[in-house]
């Protein structure tokens, strides 16, 4: 057992987290990580009805009786998303915590906190972020390093520092997230000082990802230096995995190209046909420098009662023999 403050927030048995992915983090990954123990979050922004995003509540529901969460994006989006429409429907079919991330949540806090729904606000690479979502309310923040799959913010800032500066600055739980994926991982965060730990990246290789065999299998040979960071040049960074696409957005950036440029590469549709029809080529496609990590595509519940059983083993066995 791991008891920690964010176990007890969001009552569930290990402070393991499934980060939103987009496309990726349907109900049947969700249901999967929340069945095993974690918190499972469910990304609403590329569902694009209000009915299917209650037809996809159900669906985690009937799947789980266990909490999970929704990610509520809040980035400028192509398509925009009615949020607030979103957090009603979500509140009616009962659920209770909600991972809000690319903006802060101010504006929705009053709607969340008046149904007693638990707001974890991820804040990449700056612990400023963080801050700001400890003053507006939010029950705890999630500090993702910029290792990370997905959006590594602006500063560069590596987990090991982001998570020690969060703790030292931060009274509410810290989840620590960017880099994560193994029990190594895992006693790392809870010995950062963090309450819990959160993964994207490990997530996508287990038998509940809905993403292809094919993009499975590059991410178990894949290394570390497998991926890049594309798109600072428009304010919106991603590490993805370094294929043709990814190398001829950062060739357009260093020329200067407009965000419209860009999006010829960059576009949800384009990453989708990655994820779902294993086209590495086709565009983008988030992922982080932890794949170098990962070498196996087992259960969710494979990944996360390893990482419990490991960490154990790691405290017991060997940390505590070092100490004499
Ligand atoms: C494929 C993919 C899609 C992601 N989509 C989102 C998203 O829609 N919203 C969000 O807040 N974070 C998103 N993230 C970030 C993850 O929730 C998480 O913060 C990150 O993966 C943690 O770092 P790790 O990949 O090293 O585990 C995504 C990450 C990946 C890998």
């Amino acid at each position: 057992m791991f008891e920690t403050r964010i176990t007890k927030l969001l009552g569930i048995k290990y402070p393991i987290i499934q980060g939103g992915m987009v496309y990726l983090s349907q109900a049947g990954l969700v249901a999967a990580v929340s069945s095993a123990g974690g918190l499972g979050i469910l990304t609403s922004a590329n569902i694009t009805t209000k009915e299917t995003f209650r037809d996809e509540l159900r669906k985690v529901k009937s799947l789980t009786d266990k909490p999970f969460g929704v990610n509520i994006n809040l980035a400028p989006a192509q398509r925009p998303v009615d949020n607030v429409t979103y957090i009603d429907i979500l509140i009616e079919e009962g659920v209770r915590i909600v991972e809000t991330s690319g903006r802060s949540p101010e504006a929705l806090m009053k709607q969340m906190k008046q149904s007693g729904v638990k707001v974890i606000h991820k804040a990449p690479g700056g612990v400023r972020f963080a801050q700001t979502a400890e003053q507006i309310g939010c029950d705890a923040v999630s500090v993702i390093g910029m290792e990370c799959g997905g959006h590594p913010g602006p500063f560069d800032t590596g987990s090991i520092v982001l998570v020690r500066a969060a703790v030292e600055k931060i009274k509410i739980p810290v989840i620590a997230g960017g880099g994560f994926a193994d029990a190594a991982g895992f006693v790392a965060a809870l010995a950062l000082g963090a309450d819990g730990m959160l993964m994207g990246t490990r997530f996508m290789a287990t038998k509940e990802c809905p993403a292809h065999p094919k993009f499975k299998e590059w991410l178990i040979k894949a290394t570390e230096t497998d991926v890049v960071v594309t798109q600072r040049s428009i304010r919106a960074p991603s590490r993805n995995l370094r294929n043709g696409p990814a190398e001829k957005v950062l060739e357009l950036e260093s020329k200067g190209a407009t965000l419209e440029e860009l999006l010829k590469y960059t576009s949800g549709q384009n990453s989708q046909k990655v994820y779902f029809e294993g086209d590495l080529e086709a565009g983008l496609a988030e992922c982080g420098q932890v794949v170098g990590l990962i070498h196996d595509v087992p259960t969710v519940k494979e990944v996360i009662d390893g990482i419990i059983h490991g960490a154990e083993e790691i405290i017991k066995k060997k940390l505590a023999g070092l100490v004499r």
